[in-house]
C-alpha cells in the first residue's frame, strides 16, 4: 500500500451517470487529496493529511508541486497499427480534389492496405508501439486497435498478432478489434457478400482460436458495405461469439439503427444521424462514439454530441488516429474542440473519454476514481483541472500512472 499526494485537486469522476448531460456541478472535486493504491487498485480517497494521520507507517510517494488528478484517459476507436503514410491524400483534399481523385492518384484505404501488407512485422510493431507511447504520454492508458489494413487471411491476421506482441511490450491496455470487413480489397475476386464470407470462413476462427481479438467492426457505408449484407455478417459474427462495434452513418444516415438493432457495443462516426435515430440510439445500450478528429482531418461536420447527451445516450469520444481521415492522434485536442463546436460540458467531455468509452469496450473496471477500480491516473501540473480542456491539448499531462506505477 501507498500513499501518493498531496494533489490541488482529485477529479473523480465518482458518481456521473453512464448516460446522459452532466452539469460541471456534479462533478466531485476533492481539494488537497491523496489517493492509497493497494496493488493495482485504489484502496481509498481523502483528504492527504487525514489519510496520512489514519495510516501512520504507510509508504508516501510525494507530488511534487501543485498537480491535479483525474482518471486515466480510454481511446476506445483507433486505427494505430498501419503501414505508410497519405500526406499526400491530405493536401489533394485540402487543394480540392474529390474521393476519386485521390483514390485514382494512388491514395485512400487501400493505398494503406499495400504499405501495411508491405511492412515487415518488424515495423509495423515498432511504429504501433511508438503510437501507443504518443497517445500514453497524453494520459491514454486504454486503447482500442483495429486491423483492417490486412483485407486477406495473412496480412489481417500479421495485423492481429502484431497488436498482440505490443500488449506484450506495453503497460497500457490493447484492446484488439478485427476490422476485416473496413473494405472489400481490389484484389478480391467476388462479391461484397462472397468477401463477408470469406471473413467469417477464413479469418474469425483464427481469430478466435488465438483469441485474437473478442470484438468486430464494419464499415457500412455506400462506399464500402451495405446495410443488409452488413447486419446479416454482424448477426453471424455474433453466433461465433464476438462482441460488435460499427462505423456508422459517417457520410450516409440509416446504418445506427443496424448497430442498435444487433446489440451493438457501440455505433461510431455519426456525422450524419438524422433526428430520429438519435432517439432510437439514445433508448439503447449502444454507446454513440463521436470521432472529431475525423471531422477535423476531413473538414466534415461534427457528430451530434450534444443532441446525443440531451436524448439521453451514453456518449463517448474517440481519436479514430488512423492515416487518412484521422491523422492527428490527439484525443484531447479534439475532445476540446467538440466541446466548442458541440456546447458540451467539462464532465460531459471528461466522462466521455474515461469511463463511457471504457464502457463501450466493456470495461467497467476503470475511468473513474472509485474505491476498487484499477488505479490509472494522470495528473496536470495546474491548479485548476478546468486549464486541461481550455488550453485544448497543449498542457501537458505531467504522470501517468498505470495500476499506481508512475510510468511517466
Ligand atoms: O474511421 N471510415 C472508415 N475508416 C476510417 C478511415 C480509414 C482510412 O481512411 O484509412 C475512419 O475514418
Ligand atoms: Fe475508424
Amino acid at each position: 500500500m501507498k500513499l501518493i499526494g498531496p494533489f490541488k485537486q482529485i477529479i473523480t469522476l465518482a458518481n456521473l451517470p453512464l448516460r446522459g448531460k452532466i452539469s460541471d456541478e456534479q462533478l466531485e472535486i476533492v481539494e488537497d487529496g491523496g489517493i492509497i493504491v493497494n496493488g493495482n487498485k485504489i484502496y481509498k480517497i481523502g483528504n492527504f493529511e487525514n489519510l496520512k494521520s489514519e495510516n501512520q507507517n504507510i509508504e508516501i510517494e510525494k507530488v511534487q508541486g501543485e498537480q491535479i488528478v483525474l482518471p486515466a484517459f480510454t481511446d476506445s476507436h483507433t486505427h494505430i497499427c498501419f503501414g505508410g503514410n497519405r500526406a499526400n491524400d491530405f493536401a489533394m483534399r485540402n487543394a480540392g480534389k474529390t474521393y476519386l481523385e485521390i483514390a485514382e492518384s494512388g491514395g485512400g484505404i487501400w493505398s494503406s492496405v499495400q504499405h501495411t501488407r508491405n511492412a515487415s512485422e518488424e515495423e509495423l510493431l515498432k511504429t504501433l508501439l511508438e503510437r501507443i507511447d504518443f497517445l500514453i504520454a497524453l494520459g491514454i492508458t486504454t486503447i482500442e486497435v483495429k486491423s483492417g489494413y490486412g483485407l486477406d487471411v495473412e496480412n489481417e491476421l500479421k495485423m492481429l498478432r502484431t497488436i498482440q506482441k505490443a500488449q506484450q511490450q506495453t503497460l497500457a491496455t490493447l484492446v484488439p478489434t478485427c476490422l476485416s470487413a473496413h473494405l472489400k480489397p481490389r484484389d478480391f475476386k467476388g462479391s461484397n457478400e462472397e468477401y463477408l464470407q470469406y471473413i467469417l470462413n477464413e479469418i474469425l476462427p483464427t481469430v478466435k482460436e488465438e483469441n485474437l481479438a473478442k470484438r468486430v467492426d464494419i464499415f457500412i457505408e455506400k462506399s464500402a458495405f451495405q446495410p443488409e449484407e452488413s447486419k446479416t455478417f454482424l448477426l453471424e459474427t455474433k453466433k461465433l461469439g464476438f462482441d460488435i462495434t460499427v462505423h456508422a452513418d459517417q457520410f450516409t444516415p440509416g446504418s445506427s439503427r443496424i448497430a442498435v438493432e444487433v446489440r451493438a457495443k457501440s455505433a461510431d462516426h455519426l456525422e450524419a444521424t438524422v433526428d430520429e435515430d438519435i432517439e432510437f440510439i439514445a433508448q439503447s445500450e449502444t454507446v454513440a462514439t463521436a470521432l472529431p478528429g475525423a471531422s477535423l482531418g476531413l473538414g466534415e461536420k461534427f457528430t451530434p454530441a450534444r443532441k446525443l447527451l440531451d436524448a439521453g445516450a451514453i456518449l463517448a469520444i474517440a481519436s479514430d488516429w488512423n492515416p487518412g481521415s484521422a491523422p492527428m492522434g490527439n484525443l484531447i485536442t479534439q475532445a476540446s474542440i467538440l466541446a466548442t463546436f458541440e456546447k458540451l460540458t467539462t464532465a460531459e467531455v471528461l466522462a466521455g473519454i474515461t469511463f463511457r468509452s471504457a464502457f463501450a469496450l466493456g470495461l467497467q473496471d476503470r475511468g473513474k476514481l472509485e474505491v476498487g477500480l484499477k488505479a490509472d491516473f494522470v495528473t496536470f501540473k495546474t491548479d485548476n483541472f478546468q486549464n486541461v480542456l481550455y488550453h485544448q491539448g497543449s498542457l501537458r499531462a505531467e504522470h501517468v500512472y498505470i495500476e499506481g506505477m508512475k510510468i511517466e
